[in-house]
């Protein structure tokens, strides 16, 4: 498999295996997942979560899907080969493709995978070979992202006649959710490479904090220079002139070019908009939707457990970590995992094909023909 970093690999004997996202910054473990209901598991509770890692997990969960239907189903050569251990697959399929319902990666992945597999003789063997494709794939799009997106940095630096770059971004959209250096956090790698000094805004990204604890993790394990702040900052510093340019990652962008990311991107793009500092948004092409024309109207949101606001995870003097209750005990609260941003408000779409204004016709012109 491409790609110089890992959320995800196969292990010696052959099994799927991830970085646990839910133990960072604290600890460094990793899972094995054997079986279907351990993927599925994985991508709802979050030890995996990043709209391309899930697709990757995904993609390699078919895989999984397709080994586990041979071991425990003792699928016979003759169904192996056949239309009925595609069927088995595809009931698998079907629960991995429901774990989460807004990074449409997810289903694109799955979809992929089973249309490749439909004429299929060796569904493990095959299903193993284009999980790998479909994530080599991916790596290449991440190391176009950096390129791209780290030359409109350049571009803003040189227009300000400034030699330091300060960018915003919001939860977390680098390695650990997208294979292999992310789509946010791409161009800041690149620039890094490149020499540029760049500062990054860190939003906490609440209630689940992927902000101050994964992006800042990433972020110290490649020594780039950041700060970590409260969600309701960002705007503050946009005001006195603190942030050059705002990017963050996606989890869908439809047709029209309405982008749905983290709960809370929204907040930042109107606050960029009134300051007048540029907000880009980074995907590769899986993140597209092209079956809705609507984002705002069309774009399913999740909806997590109340606990999620209700809690926040930290770890205690001793190391331990622990989960504390911060509202009264018996206050209802309401946790929407992702919001839409309207293409109105967004400066550009860093892809992998270059800069895509967040329009349909552009975006038609650019991607629809192949996905
Ligand atoms: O709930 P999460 O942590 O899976 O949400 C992740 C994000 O919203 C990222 O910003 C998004 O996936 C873009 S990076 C692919």
């Amino acid at each position: 498999m491409l790609g110089k970093y890992r959320a995800l690999w196969l292990n010696k004997d052959g099994f799927l295996e991830v970085i646990d996202q839910t133990k960072l910054p604290f600890e460094q473990q990793s899972k094995v997942l054997k079986t279907t209901d351990e993927v599925v598991e994985a991508i709802k509770d979050m030890t995996v979560r990043g709209a391309g890692v899930i697709g990757s997990v995904a993609a390699f969960g078919i895989y999984t899907a397709a080994m586990e239907l041979n071991e425990s189903y003792k699928v016979s050569s003759s169904e192996r080969e056949g239309s009925l251990g595609y069927e088995k697959l595809q009931a698998k399929a079907l629960l991995i493709r429901e774990s989460r319902p807004t990074a449409v990666n997810l289903m694109w992945a799955v979809d992929k995978m089973m249309e490749f597999l439909k004429n299929s003789n060796d569904l493990v063997n095959d299903a193993k070979r284009y999980a790998i494709e479909l994530n080599d794939k991916e790596a290449l799009e991440s190391q176009k992202i950096a390129e791209y997106g780290c030359d409109i940095i350049e571009n803003i630096l040189k227009k300000k006649n400034k030699t330091k770059i300060n960018i915003l971004t919001h939860c977390n959209a680098g390695w650990l959710a997208v294979i292999d250096e992310g789509t946010a956090l791409a161009p800041i790698y690149e620039a890094q490479r490149r020499g540029i000094d760049v500062h990054v805004w860190v939003d906490e990204t609440r209630p689940r904090n992927q902000g101050a604890s994964l992006t800042a993790w990433e972020l110290t394990q490649s020594g780039i220079n950041h700060t970590i702040i409260a969600d309701n900052t960002g705007g503050h510093l946009m005001q006195i002139g603190e942030v050059d340019m705002v990017i963050t990652g996606a989890d869908r962008v439809s047709a029209n070019g309405d982008v749905a990311n983290k709960i809370g991107t929204y907040l930042k793009a109107l606050a960029a908009y009134d300051n007048n500092v540029p907000f880009y948004v980074a995907i590769p092409a899986s993140t597209f939707d092209f079956d809705i024309i609507d984002g705002l109207k069309d774009i399913p949101i999740e909806l997590r457990s109340a606990d999620e606001v209700r809690c926040i995870k930290g770890v205690d003097a001793d190391g331990v970590i622990r989960e504390v209750l911060i509202t009264p005990k018996d206050s209802p609260a309401i946790n929407y995992g992702f919001d839409v941003t309207p293409a109105r408000l967004i400066t550009g779409l860093i892809t992998n094909k270059g800069v895509c204004e967040a329009d349909f016709d552009k975006i038609k012109e650019k991607f629809i023909v192949e996905k």
